[in-house]
């Protein structure tokens, strides 16, 4: 293919009399063309369910399509949207085009029921990350709207299987239909966001992954729950986390085979599996003081090796790993503020400054960034490309919030040397998000525990 579309570009550019158009026509490689339609459908999770949820979905399905993209090349997604509802969706954790962040109002017009909108990625690292939509996602989110994307590396390293577990967390009727009258909650929106009664694992009620003893494994865990902070345990003897929210770390061994996924957070993890045949190993999911099984591992006979793998389980770096954050910053404050139990006398809202009681009757607003609630007129900060940025956070409030920025990976100053897209700050923290703004146009800065999103918390910057 490749050499006759070469021939062809050379003849092209004799016919022309010129031969260095072959430099330019040289082909850049491109990904595949991928349908994406939002929907509403039916799904039981209860077994034995009568009637069944009505969700939405990507596809057909909750969670939509693993979305599997080469990396450094341009993919195309062609989305339709046969919702009643408008929506968008947002590619969460990439440092694409700005045009194609899926960003209502900000970098672009909703896409009104039964439109189409083609989104044009090329996505510059590898790695987990996954898509949701960013219109009312406090409803479009908690009824199904999310899926997971995967980036592929151009050299992955061998592993057996690769497993991919999309954590949701489901607010359900005793019937097993959806609990939507409760989604403009303002107790949820001022407390702990929404939080579930029904846990699923790539939409299911613990599913099991077959496996082997011996068997090296690649296990993707992806939080995509409106608010619940998931506390993951794998009782394995040998597991490593490979990556974080996408990127690559110097493997390590989490303590007490526990890991902690914000909202939207992702981890990679490399196990080399050990259990006999016939066994279960569990993935928990701590709810206070206990675990609970979610999904397992089964074993079935063990797998026949020549030897044993010494293969490296470290992930080839991207491209984020190799930024390298200066000693000086442009400072930006920001204080948030509010949320039950909080101090917080009232804030700015669109254009206007309002006691905390009109902005929850009127508004459902009580959470703000720098005294302003929901997403203002004028940016936070607007810098020209490459600027230094810090943010200096001051969680104000009795609530742990997990801190987003669109379009960027930052270093949260307690996890020194680690890119996050999302990071949790907890109740009083005081630290800061470190970051070049290098992509130009306007981004989101936002708690993903999204009904504070909603309730106010939620800002945007400008590179340009
Ligand atoms: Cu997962 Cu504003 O994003
Ligand atoms: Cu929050």
């Amino acid at each position: 293919m490749q050499r006759r579309a070469f021939l062809k570009a050379g003849a092209a550019s004799l016919l022309y009399g010129t031969f260095s158009g072959c430099t330019k026509i040289s082909t850049r490689p491109q990904g595949p063309t991928f349908r994406l339609t939002a929907a509403p459908g039916e799904t039981r999770f209860l077994p034995g369910q009568t009637k069944p949820a009505r969700v939405l979905q990507y596809n057909g399905s909750t969670p939509g399509p693993i979305l599997r993209l080469p990396q450094g090349v341009e993919s195309s997604i062609a989305f339709h949207n046969g919702l009643d509802e408008a929506t968008t969706v947002h590619w969460h954790g990439l440092r694409i085009d700005n045009a194609m962040d899926g960003v209502p109002k900000l970098t672009q017009a909703a896409v009104p029921p039964g439109g189409d909108f083609t989104y044009r990625l090329t996505p510059p690292d590898a790695g987990t990350y996954w898509y949701h939509t960013h219109h009312r996602s406090w409803s479009q989110m908690a009824m199904g709207l999310s899926g997971v994307m995967i980036i592929e590396e151009n050299e992955p390293p061998y592993v057996d299987q690769d497993i991919v577990c999309a954590l949701d967390d489901w607010r359900l009727k005793p019937s097993g239909e959806l609990h939507t009258e409760s989604l403009r909650s303002i107790h949820d929106w001022s407390h702990d966001g929404r939080m579930g009664n029904f846990i699923t694992v790539n939409g299911q009620l613990n599913p099991g992954f077959e496996v082997s003893h011996g068997e090296r494994v690649r296990l993707r865990l992806v939080n995509v729950a409106n608010a619940r902070i998931m506390q993951v345990v794998i009782k394995q003897p040998d597991i490593h986390v490979v990556a974080i929210d996408g990127q690559p770390v110097t493997p390590f061994r989490p303590e007490a085979n526990i890991v902690t996924l914000a909202p939207s957070q992702r981890i990679d993890l490399i196990i080399d599996l050990s259990a006999d045949a016939g066994e279960k190993s569990p993935i928990g999911l701590y709810i206070g003081e206990h675990a609970y099984g979610i999904a397992h591992f089964r074993f079935s006979q063990p797998i026949k090796r020549e030897q044993a793998l010494d293969t490296p389980i470290q992930l080839p770096m991207n491209p984020q790993n190799r930024i390298t954050l200066p000693a000086e910053f442009k400072k930006v404050p920001l204080r948030m503020q509010g949320g039950a139990m909080g101090h917080m006398a009232g804030a700015h809202y669109q254009g206007r400054d309002m006691s905390i009681h009109d902005l929850v009757e009127q508004h459902n607003q009580m959470w703000a960034f720098n005294g302003v609630a929901g997403l203002p007129a004028k940016p936070l900060f607007s810098v020209p490309r490459g600027t230094p940025i810090s943010l200096e956070i001051n969680n104000d409030n009795n609530w742990p919030h997990a801190m987003h920025i669109h379009g960027h990976h930052f270093i949260h100053n307690r996890f020194p040397g680690i890119w996050h897209d999302t990071s949790l700050f907890a109740p009083g923290e005081k630290g800061s998000m470190k970051f070049i703004a290098d992509n130009p146009g306007k981004w989101l800065i936002h708690c993903h525990i999204v009904e504070h999103m909603a309730g106010g918390m939620v800002t945007w910057f400008e590179v340009t």
